[in-house]
This record gives structure tokens, C-alpha cells and sequence, in this order.
């Protein structure tokens, strides 16, 4: 799958914003039902994405030029994960996760922590995340993957 990963830029707010409240709607489900999918993805702004370009580290994936998902991290932290629907089940995810994993390890970090929505819990114990304690009030679950071995 030939990603291109670039950094994101200020002026990505509205595609990134639109790929995140798109792959919620429409990817989440039936993981979690329709209505929490809608609830989550009614949540967001523009200006919370705007807000995250400027306090987070973002990577987008591109497949031929078109933005098909990106990844946010924060010191060890994986903060975000988004694939268009439309590229979905096609790697984007897996390699952007693959790809802030190897910042991470190049960084030293011994780790990298996230707290997985319900409906992509599996998709990160699939790939060697570990429950790292219990489901936080607001339903998300805190997960972490040694990156030294
Ligand atoms: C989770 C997500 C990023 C995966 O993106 P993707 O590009 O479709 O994933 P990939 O094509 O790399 O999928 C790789 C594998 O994971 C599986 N998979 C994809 N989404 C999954 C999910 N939500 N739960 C479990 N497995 C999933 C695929 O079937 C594939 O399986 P395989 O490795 O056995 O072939 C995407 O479904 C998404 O954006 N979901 C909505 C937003 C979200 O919940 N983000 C995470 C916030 S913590």
C-alpha cells in the first residue's frame, strides 16, 4: 500500500475534520451502534480540529495525492486515528499506526499509550496493544504497547 506521510498543515483543518466525523459515522458502526456513532461524530468542530493541529502532531497518510487518513500523537501518546471511509480495510490505518509507532521508537519512548474507543479496541489488540486498566467514565479504554522488543 505505497502511503505517502507527510505532516499536517493548518490548512488541512477541513479535509482532516471532515475524514474524522466521516470515519466515526460510518466505520465505528455496528462496532458500536448508529446513535453512539452519531453522537460521537456530532461532538465535533472545526475549531477542536483546528485546536488539535495546533497542540498535537499529526501525520497524514496520502494515496495518490488524496489525504485517506491520519494519525495525531503527543509526546508518547497516540491521540488519534481516523481512515476515510472510502479507503478503509486497505492498510491506511495499520501503516499510519506502523509508522507514529516508528517515530516513537526512533524518539526512545518505551512506549506508547492511547485510550481506544470501543469499536477499535480489537484493531489495536491485533496489533500487540495491551489493556492498561480500566474503562475510563467517559467509555474509552486505555491501552498500551511496549516498543523496545
Ligand atoms: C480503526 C480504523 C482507523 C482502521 O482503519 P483502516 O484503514 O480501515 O484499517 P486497516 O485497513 O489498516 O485494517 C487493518 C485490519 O484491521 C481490521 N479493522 C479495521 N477496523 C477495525 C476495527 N474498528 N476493529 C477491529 N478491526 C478493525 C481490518 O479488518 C484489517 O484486518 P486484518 O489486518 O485482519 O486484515 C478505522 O476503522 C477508523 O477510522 N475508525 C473510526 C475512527 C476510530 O474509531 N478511530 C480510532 C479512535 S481510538
Amino acid at each position: 500500500m505505497g502511503a505517502i506521510y507527510r505532516l499536517a498543515q493548518r490548512t488541512d483543518a477541513s479535509r482532516l475534520h471532515d475524514i474524522r466525523r466521516r470515519s466515526i459515522r460510518e466505520l465505528a458502526p455496528p462496532r458500536i451502534s448508529v446513535a453512539e456513532a452519531q453522537a460521537w461524530a456530532s461532538k465535533l468542530t472545526l475549531s477542536g480540529m483546528e485546536q488539535k493541529l495546533h497542540e498535537l502532531e499529526i501525520w497524514v497518510a496520502e494515496l495518490d495525492g488524496i489525504v485517506a487518513g491520519w494519525g495525531a500523537i503527543r509526546a508518547d501518546r497516540l491521540e488519534g486515528l481516523y481512515t476515510a471511509p472510502e479507503f478503509a480495510g486497505q492498510g491506511v490505518g495499520a501503516g499510519l499506526l506502523g509508522m507514529l509507532e516508528g517515530l516513537l521508537r526512533d524518539r526512545e519512548f518505551p512506549s506508547v499509550h492511547a485510550e481506544a474507543s470501543s469499536n477499535a479496541r480489537d484493531f489495536y489488540l491485533r496489533r500487540g496493544y495491551r489493556a492498561a486498566g480500566p474503562q475510563t467514565q467517559d467509555g474509552a479504554w486505555p491501552i498500551m504497547k511496549g516498543l523496545l522488543t
